[in-house]
């Protein structure tokens, strides 16, 4: 753990899509006044700490994950006394703001790479520059990640959509550029940030040298991520992010390796890695999630527990099959198991996946790079979209309808588990004790300082638990089925 209390290990974090969570002006757009009008709804959902995804000055190439001033508010999304007052109205709800930091690559708008495309001295090294294409590294979003500029006649390297140049973090000038705007932020009063595919900077110049392998025509992404100099490069963030109290740094770690994923943590690096490890399942599998735990366990990780966000179909399309009794044991175990949960804005109504029906549905880069892809290889119209729609990350993405009325309880049991999350320090804090998973019941303790809680989870949906079990005083319970499909139990 880096200089800081430790807050951030007793909260839930609650993920909000700025273009997507709350339109304050009618204009179709989430917008920041949007989300201090849901600021009340926040706090009686019992969230903790919400992470703003990016709102800054950006051409929308990758909605915001391409930042052409990093020191402002885009004028789609309100001014910057709109984030004054947004945080204002946060901290007196008792709810603390972080906010998406991308230091791994900038927008191609932005002036860094504008003058840095022309030669000036000072940005010549902001980006990676290069007079042949060095390797056969892909970029992440779809094809090559070498795009050749016409005016400083070079290839600059790129590691998602070719308007994202990835900043050259060899070069000290760019840890320096960045404090500054850390400073602006935290100065402001931001109690920490997500920095965004913090693995992949690029610090090390002899494995550009590199090819990566390939494994049946995928490329595996070796020699372009966790590259000799990254911890050094957090460590530089860290000790500069620390020097304000309490300030917290969450990075998100493309890895699913746990030791990877551990080796950026820890006292002078980051607070928390924001790992995928039970995030990413593409289907349900209760079997893989207690294996997964056990082996995040035996790791020392302490996991960032989240089935959904803005890059993945909702959990409850995805995982779930729209079913809110299903959906109600994925809440129990997010909220009871060890880690850090970060909810995704609309989980808890439940929300389900955007439909996209049609190609003029991609709005996602991603998606939209992969259907002109096909399109080029010669596929057919439908054949592009087919592939399209598998890689697009529009399902989450669908403005929130605020007016729709929510059945079912699935919200009344979020407010009642983040209740009992901030009530008993065994469910926040806790050790693991015994984890077991028996056929399709789940069970596993957490022991805190003066209490030891029990939580059995039956991902059959039938009911096969008896409440009650032994004679524990029953600390919540989700009936359905023919009897109970989640307990929590107060052992000691
Ligand atoms: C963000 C994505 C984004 C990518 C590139 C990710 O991890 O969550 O939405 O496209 O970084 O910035």
């Amino acid at each position: 753990m880096g200089e800081n209390s430790g807050w951030f290990e007793n909260t839930v974090f609650y993920e909000i899509y700025v273009p997507s969570f709350c339109d304050g002006n009618g204009d179709g757009i989430g917008d920041l006044p949007g989300v201090t009008s849901k600021m009340n709804y926040l706090k009686e959902l019992g969230v903790g700490a919400i992470w703003l995804t990016p709102f800054y000055p950006s051409p929308l190439v990758d909605n915001g994950y391409d930042v052409s001033d990093y020191f402002a508010v885009h004028e789609k999304y309100g001014t910057e006394a709109d984030f004054d007052r947004l945080l204002e109205a946060a901290h007196d709800a008792g709810i603390r703001v972080i906010a998406d930091m991308v230091l791994n690559h900038t927008s191609t708008s932005h002036a860094w790479f504008l003058k840095s495309r022309e030669n000036q001295e000072k940005y010549r090294d902001y980006y990676i520059w290069r007079e042949k294409i060095p390797n056969n590294w892909e970029s992440f979003f779809d094809g090559g990640a070498w795009e050749y500029d016409e005016i400083r006649r070079m290839y600059y390297y790129h590691a998602f959509s070719r308007e994202q140049a990835c900043l050259n973090w060899s070069n000290p000038a760019i840890l320096e550029e960045c404090k500054e705007i850390l400073r602006f932020w935290l100065d402001k009063g931001v109690d920490g940030f997500r920095l965004d595919v913090i693995n992949f900077l690029k610090t090390d110049k002899a494995a550009f040298a590199k090819d990566n392998p390939c494994d049946d025509g995928i490329q595996k992404h070796i020699y372009d991520k966790n590259q000799k100099g990254v911890r050094e490069a957090v460590a530089g963030l860290s000790a500069f992010v620390h020097t304000y109290p309490d300030a917290f740094l969450l990075g998100e770690i493309g890895d699913d390796d746990l030791q990877t994923i551990q080796s950026y943590t820890g006292k002078g690096l980051l607070d928390a890695a924001f790992n995928f490890n039970l995030g990413s399942m593409e289907k349900w599998d209760e079997a893989y999630l207690a294996e997964q735990v056990t082996a995040m366990e035996a790791a020392g990780i302490n996991p960032t527990l989240f089935f959904s966000s803005h890059d993945m179909r909702r959990h409850f399309s995805r995982l779930c099959s729209e079913n809110v009794e299903a959906a109600k044991l994925l809440a129990l175990f997010l909220l009871t198991a060890k880690g850090i949960p970060f909810l995704y804005q609309g989980e808890e109504m439940p929300l389900a996946d955007v439909r996209i029906e049609s190609s003029q549905d991609l709005q996602d880069a991603q998606g939209r790079y992969a259907y002109e892809k096909m399109l080029l290889l010669g596929k057919t119209e439908e054949e592009a979209f087919g592939y399209a729609r598998e890689r697009t990350r529009d399902y989450a993405r669908g403005l929130i309808d605020w007016d729709l009325q929510r059945e079912g309880g699935l919200q009344e049991l979020y407010q009642s588990l983040l209740t009992l999350r901030r009530e008993h320090e065994a469910l926040r804090t806790g050790k693991y004790g015994k984890i077991a998973m028996n056929g399709q019941l789940f069970y596993f303790e957490r022991i805190g300082r003066r209490e030891k809680i029990a939580v059995t989870i039956d991902f059959s949906l039938t009911g096969m638990i008896s409440a009650g079990y032994g004679g524990n005083p029953v600390l919540l319970e989700i009936k359905g089925g023919n009897g109970c499909m989640g307990l929590v139990e107060k052992l000691v």
